[in-house]
């Protein structure tokens, strides 16, 4: 049988250029995702998926004869129902480590972002507010040789932790499986249940997987349990923080600000969150660099091509 492959979405025209000609392509060029309907139908007779996280890739989607990979251009896979994919015998693959450093670089930019008012600033600036300079404008919160508390400690939470240590940071963490003594002893890093993290933590950063065991992982006493001085990022998923209590945390003075990449449903954004001046918001564009764009889609491309190829995918979920 020939080979081919659906592309749901946008994959880097250089990415595009590496599949051979013997694979036929169908390929959705536009900027919207494609509809559940147009994804069911255009996926009958191909063997590969390359897919987004905005696709849902469930039971319906995996049961499609033929069917033999699933790739995920993300490290997150919780777009797919990766037990039903191992019921029905389908390959599932997502492109981490090539996009780690490059998330961590941005969870640091929403942590200092958030910490020293840097959109606040520029709004003021813009707004042609600012008609002299002022001793009291714009006061932030020190980073360096601060405590740092990193939630989720695999590849991405110790990129940020490597961080912290260049600004001389205490570096706690947590995680359910704790990490070998050598990987703490070089980030000089120190394991602690959760309570003591968000207790101790002047930064929060979240760098879980979403599942049913981490939705809501930071609610409403979560919240209530870190200092009023702290600030929370998550560049992770959105359901991980109960957004609806952040709103109530962020206007109400429980924590000091936020920085956040994801939302619980995107791209909706809780209201309330829009008037605030104590968060720093962003489009779900942690990993968005061109470098790292196109190592994530030339990975998920080689991982759908290779499982057609009969070979064991580079990087399986
Ligand atoms: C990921 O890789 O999971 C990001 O959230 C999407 O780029």
């Amino acid at each position: 049988m020939p080979k081919s492959i659906l592309i749901s979405r946008g994959l880097s025209p250089e990415t595009l250029s590496l599949i051979p000609h013997d694979v036929a392509v169908d390929f959705n060029g536009h900027e919207h995702p494609l509809s559940r309907h147009e994804l069911l139908a255009r996926l009958r007779g191909k063997q590969g998926l390359v897919c987004q996280i905005t696709d849902a890739i469930d039971d319906e989607v995996l049961a499609t004869p033929g069917l033999l990979v699933v790739s995920n251009v993300a490290v997150g896979y919780n777009n797919i129902d990766v037990a039903a994919a191992r019921r029905r015998g389908v390959v599932v693959t997502n492109t981490p480590d090539v996009l780690t450093e490059t998330t961590a670089d941005f969870t640091w930019a929403l942590l200092m972002a958030a910490a020293r008012k840097v959109v606040e600033a520029d709004r003021y600036v813009r707004s042609g507010e600012w008609k002299s300079w002022q001793w009291d404008l714009l006061w932030g919160l020190d980073v360096h040789g601060k405590t740092i508390g990193i939630l989720g400690f695999g590849r991405i939470g110790r990129a940020v932790a490597r961080r912290a240590r260049g600004f001389g940071m205490r570096v706690l963490y947590h995680d359910a499986v704790r990490a070998p003594a050598e990987i703490e002893r070089e980030l000089e890093a120190t394991y602690v249940d959760k309570s003591t993290l968000l207790g101790e933590s002047d930064f929060v950063t979240l760098h879980v997987l979403l599942s049913p065991e981490t939705r809501h992982l930071i609610d409403e006493a979560a919240l209530r349990a870190m200092k009023k001085t702290a600030v929370l990022v998550n560049a992770a998923r959105g359901p991980i923080v109960d957004e609806a209590a952040l709103v109530r945390a962020l206007a109400e003075g429980w924590i000091a600000a936020a920085g956040l990449d994801v939302f619980e449903e995107e791209p909706k954004v809780h209201p309330g969150l829009l008037p605030l001046t104590n968060v720093v918001m962003a489009p779900h564009v942690a990993s968005a660099s061109f470098d790292t764009r196109l190592a994530m889609s030339t990975l998920a491309l080689k991982n759908c091509l290779a499982v057609l190829d009969g070979k064991p995918p580079l990087t399986s979920v």
